[in-house]
């Protein structure tokens, strides 16, 4: 029997798997008769070129899977996924389905490694600032287990598109100048910056919220890590945390007759800005080191778009898909309202998108976790943020998506059928209109059209008055 020898491109060579895949299925390879390895050198195919075999037709489950499994550092990774692949075309197209197969099984084990994995770079890669660099650079350095770094880089440059940054890993790094994503060599942790002065702040703020009583070591390394820590400067100061912590719960029960009403971590917040935030990736550090006021989202969702938009839409806070994401107004709101934007002419990556609040509330009913909407105080407790981010990203005009939105910006409760329309907060020029999920509530199809109607002639109003020269307020000739 011959064999026949693929070499990928090392790392996860999900284009080089692809074409082999098309010629070995092309050729009538099956499994066993195809060896798989890695090399250095990306055009070693073994001698052979791979040239352009037909495409061919996969279930959408399968190839997430591969997408997935081609960044896992088993060396095997390919030749399990070639015999899934050659399984469901021959007659198990169902295979996927089948959770229970044990090629199946330990696919879906190697896909969620992975995705934990990339979970856990977008949750705690730090990035810092490169001393002295001009214009202003940033470079993190990260250790993940698997070849996850371009399927990770992406995530990076939707938030924080207008920073120059690098990503250093072992096996390899990925920069981002502004305009285009391009990856290169492996680094060392020593090519990485050391701390920078913003880190002081982090590490006080960690301080001052640490609530040495509820401190539980076991289950605080599942959730970050010991190897993470690190790279995160919120982290130094655990270990002495830990150790103290009984003596600080018995000194807080000594002091609790006497102490001020309660320990918040406004006080902290407080200090941070004694530092002022100066850049979106300063301001959004704030918020991640912050953590959600109310326990259970898996991460802050923070503005997106270019940092001097001409439009910035402020929702109320992000939904299910948003806190999975880390993106906002990308579940059925999002997609409605992208929608509409795209109705009237306005590019949604021309815009800046924000909400209110910047983690997900909700409420677990089942598998389900339904949104629950922001009180009052949650929205107060957010307010200086997106305040600091109206001022950084210095709109022509800032549109408020909702009532929770209204009560952000305005600072007061003041509702969208009184609202609705041109409005200003504060010095800074407003729209008020409804939220998209106003829209997808509504009972029947005819109130829904209509409503939907209303809200596409608002858009219209928003993309004219961005339009607008700032000092005239004229609008362009070509507007309505
Ligand atoms: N609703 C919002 O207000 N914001 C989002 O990001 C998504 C849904």
């Amino acid at each position: 029997m011959t064999l026949h020898r693929i070499t990928l491109r090392d790392g996860a060579d999900l284009d080089g798997f692809r074409r082999a895949v098309r010629r070995l299925v092309y050729e009538e390879l099956a499994p066993q008769h195809v060896v798989w390895t890695v090399d250095e050198a990306p055009d070693l195919f073994g001698g052979e070129t791979h040239g352009d075999a037909p495409p061919v037709s996969l279930p959408r489950s399968l190839t997430e899977t591969i997408g997935r499994v081609v960044c896992h550092r088993d060396p095997e990774r390919y030749a399990l996924l070639y015999q899934l692949v050659w399984r469901v075309l021959n007659g198990e197209r169902e295979l996927m389905d089948i959770a229970t197969d044990p090629l199946v099984h330990r696919l879906e084990l190697m896909a969620r490694a992975v995705r934990r994995d990339l979970h856990k770079m977008h949750a705690f890669l730090r990035f810092r600032r490169v001393g002295g660099a001009l214009p202003e650079r940033f470079a993190a350095w990260f250790e993940p287990e698997h070849f996850i770094l371009e399927a990770a880089a992406p995530f990076f440059v939707d938030r924080f598109r207008s920073l120059h940054w690098t990503i250093l890993t072992p096996v390899g790094s990925a920069q981002w100048d502004r305009a285009a994503l391009t990856y290169g060599p492996p680094a060392r942790r020593e090519d990485a910056p050391a701390e920078d002065a913003f880190e002081e702040g982090w590490r006080g703020y960690y301080e001052s919220v640490f609530n040495p009583a509820r401190v539980n070591p076991v289950a605080m390394r599942s959730e970050m890590p010991k190897k993470y820590w690190h790279n995160m400067p919120e982290t130094a100061a655990i270990p002495g945390l830990i150790q103290t912590a009984s003596q600080r719960v018995e000194r807080m029960i000594e002091q609790e007759a006497t102490m001020p009403a309660k320990r918040t971590p406004e006080r902290a917040i407080e200090a941070m800005w004694d530092q002022e935030p100066k850049t979106l990736e300063e301001l959004n550090a704030i918020i991640a080191a912050a953590g959600p006021l109310v326990p259970g989202a898996t991460q802050a969702v923070f503005g997106e778009g270019p940092v001097h938009a001409d439009v910035m839409f402020v929702g109320e806070q992000p939904g299910d898909q948003e806190d999975l994401q880390g993106r906002p107004f990308v579940g059925p709101a999002g997609k409605l309202l992208t929608r509409a934007m795209g109705e009237v002419g306005i590019d949604r990556s021309q815009a800046y998108l924000t909400n209110a609040v910047k983690h997900f509330k909700f409420e677990q009913r089942g598998h389900r976790r339904i949104h629950s909407k922001p009180t009052a105080g949650e929205v107060k407790h957010y307010r200086p943020w997106l305040m600091k981010e109206l001022e950084l990203v210095r709109p022509k005009l800032v549109v408020a998506l909702g009532a929770t939105a209204v009560l952000a910006l305005a600072g007061k409760a003041i509702p969208i059928t009184r609202s609705r329309g041109r409005a200003k907060f504060g010095d800074w020029q407003g729209y008020v209109t409804v939220h998209p999920s106003y829209l997808l509530r509504l009972p029947d199809e005819e109130t829904k059209r209509t409503a939907y109607e209303a809200f596409l002639a608002d858009l219209r109003r928003i993309r004219d008055l961005a339009q607008a020269d700032p000092d005239t307020g004229e609008l362009p000739l070509a507007a309505e």
